[in-house]
């Protein structure tokens, strides 16, 4: 079963984005890596695709439209798969609000793509909203980078 592992915190521009493509790139030297954007500002789809994708998304599939299976895109690293952020992804969070249950979606539809690779390496968003809170739920690790100042310590004790 391959380990699931968010770069998260609450404060932005810390380096979730950086750190989590960078790790999910180095990662492919150990197995296959799914690397799986839950931001609207869609970092990882630019980095990867120039541009954020128009459908086959997150967004439907947290929006129960597609399998998650289904919305896993090739890169054009060897080993490494992606599943592409909607722009849509903020009008969605607040369209569904802090709702317990839409936080399981991530981690029951993560289920069948453990089997598939030894790495799924999510990237938030920096607000503690629904997408946080499913990225948190789906994770089993957590890792908070945090540059050297007092206000990124203020968003760490928040995170924890
Ligand atoms: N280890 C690092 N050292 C110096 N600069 C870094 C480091 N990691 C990231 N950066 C720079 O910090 C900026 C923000 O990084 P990044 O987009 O990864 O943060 P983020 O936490 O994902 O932001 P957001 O909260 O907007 O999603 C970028 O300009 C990036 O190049
Ligand atoms: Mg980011």
């Amino acid at each position: 079963m391959g380990r699931i592992i968010v770069f998260a915190n609450r404060k932005g521009g810390c380096g979730k984005t950086t750190t989590a493509v960078n790790a999910a790139h180095a990662l492919t030297s150990h197995g296959r890596v799914l690397l799986v954007d839950m931001d609207a500002q869609a970092h990882v789809s630019i980095i990867f695709a120039s541009a954020p994708h128009p459908e086959n998304t997150i967004l439907e599939v947290l929006e129960g439209r597609l399998a998650l299976t289904e919305a896993i895109s090739p890169s054009r690293i060897a080993g490494l798969e992606l599943i592409y952020s909607s722009r849509n992804l903020g009008a969605y969070e607040l369209g569904v609000g802090p709702d317990d249950e839409q936080a399981l979606v991530l981690a029951e539809q993560l289920i069948p793509a453990q089997s598939l690779y030894d790495y799924i390496i999510i990237d938030p968003p920096p607000t503690l909203g629904v997408l946080m809170v499913a990225s948190l739920v789906a994770a089993r690790e957590v890792f908070i980078p945090m540059p050297m100042h007092f206000l990124a310590m203020e968003g760490l004790a928040e995170m924890m």
